[in-house]
């Protein structure tokens, strides 16, 4: 349960999910991007380390892919302390939960990824920890029935949720640090993927690397995923470099337009606007029209769509936005906005 990443039954993903691991920052220093989030970052690190003491609780909230796991291990690395790593769905009964927090020395960092599917008894038990590191212990030996408080030793719970509105609000208003990653601009992505070739040993020049940072959804990681993939065309071609020619002409050939729309985005415009007609449609209509799971579209794909104006949520359903319209060369057929 700690320390690992999912299981996957590919040894291609495995080996990529490893080569991702070994392209995340490993200093605070190193991280491009989110800059109010790391300068905010730096200053409560700096003031825990100044007091001895755990940096307080963090949410950390987003679409995926955009560092919140790599931002907790860089809590436990500029605080000096060990890192566990554990997620919702993983921690099943209570005893999942105290075994970990009784394994956690001073000042770690308990990083809980997708922190909102967490059971309602599991999340209860947190509350008294996150407040008074203490949780209520049941004892049933022979006539002795009751609870005893047990103390844990002081940490940081660092919790990451793709639906930061789905959590509860008394398990996050014992946060104290509350931060929410936005998607990054190209400028930011751009240093991202130059740096990430630099690791990985490759030759990318200046628009190389723009057209990436354009097409991967302001997402640094499936900025390493094109990265990789275009390096696939290089190496096939032979060719010396990758520049932005070849990065254009391999993302074209993987599907990948020039938003940065996948086949499952282009799917998704294309329902809202040709099979609906620009009618509203629930989430469960619409995944159900691309082949998707509703909640993999809400909290993947649909955030980018969003924020970006392709998609729009209207109190009747989603319908596609002003961009959807002008990226396919379309006149606006929705009178909804
Ligand atoms: N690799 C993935 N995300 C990164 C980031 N934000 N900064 C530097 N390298 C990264």
């Amino acid at each position: 349960m700690t320390d690992k990443k999912p299981h996957s039954l590919s040894p291609q993903r495995d080996r990529e999910d490893e080569q991702e691991w070994t392209l995340r920052p490993q200093q605070l220093d190193e991280y491009i991007g989110q800059e109010e989030i790391v300068a905010n970052l730096r200053v409560f690190l700096q003031a825990a380390r100044e007091r001895q003491e755990p940096v307080d609780h963090i949410l950390l909230s987003g679409p995926p892919g955009l560092g919140k796991t790599t931002l907790a291990s860089l809590v436990a690395r500029e605080m000096g302390t060990q890192l566990r790593t554990t997620s919702g769905p993983a921690i099943e009964r209570p005893i999942d939960l105290l075994v970990l927090l009784n394994s956690l020395r001073p000042k770690d960092v308990l990083f809980i990824d997708e922190i909102h599917r967490l059971s309602k008894v599991v999340e209860e038990i947190l509350y008294p920890v996150m407040e008074d590191l203490a949780f209520d212990r049941v004892i049933s030996k022979g006539m002795k029935k009751g609870a005893v408080k047990h103390k844990i030793a002081p940490f940081s719970l660092v919790g990451a949720t793709t639906r930061g509105g789905s959590l509860s609000a008394p398990l996050r208003s014992r946060f104290g640090i509350l931060f929410h990653l936005d998607y990054y601009d190209a400028a930011a992505l751009q240093r991202i993927v130059v740096r990430s070739a630099g690791l990985m040993g490759l030759s990318i020049d200046d628009g190389g690397a723009h057209e990436i940072a354009c097409r991967c959804r302001g997402t640094p990681r499936i900025a390493n995923r094109l990265l990789r993939r275009v390096r696939d065309f290089a190496q096939v071609e032979s060719a010396p470099m990758i520049v932005q020619e070849l990065a254009r002409v391999a993302l074209d050939k993987m599907g990948i337009d020039r938003a940065g729309l996948d086949r499952v985005d282009q799917r998704i415009l294309d329902a809202l606007i040709h099979k609906f007609d620009g009618r509203p449609v629930g989430i469960a209509t619409l995944a159900a029209a691309v082949h998707e799971d509703a909640a993999n579209l809400e909290e993947v794909y649909e955030p980018f769509l969003l924020a970006n104006g392709f998609l729009i949520k209207t109190p009747r359903g989603r319908v596609a936005g002003p961009q959807a319209y002008k990226h396919l060369n379309m006149p606006i057929q929705s009178e909804l906005f």
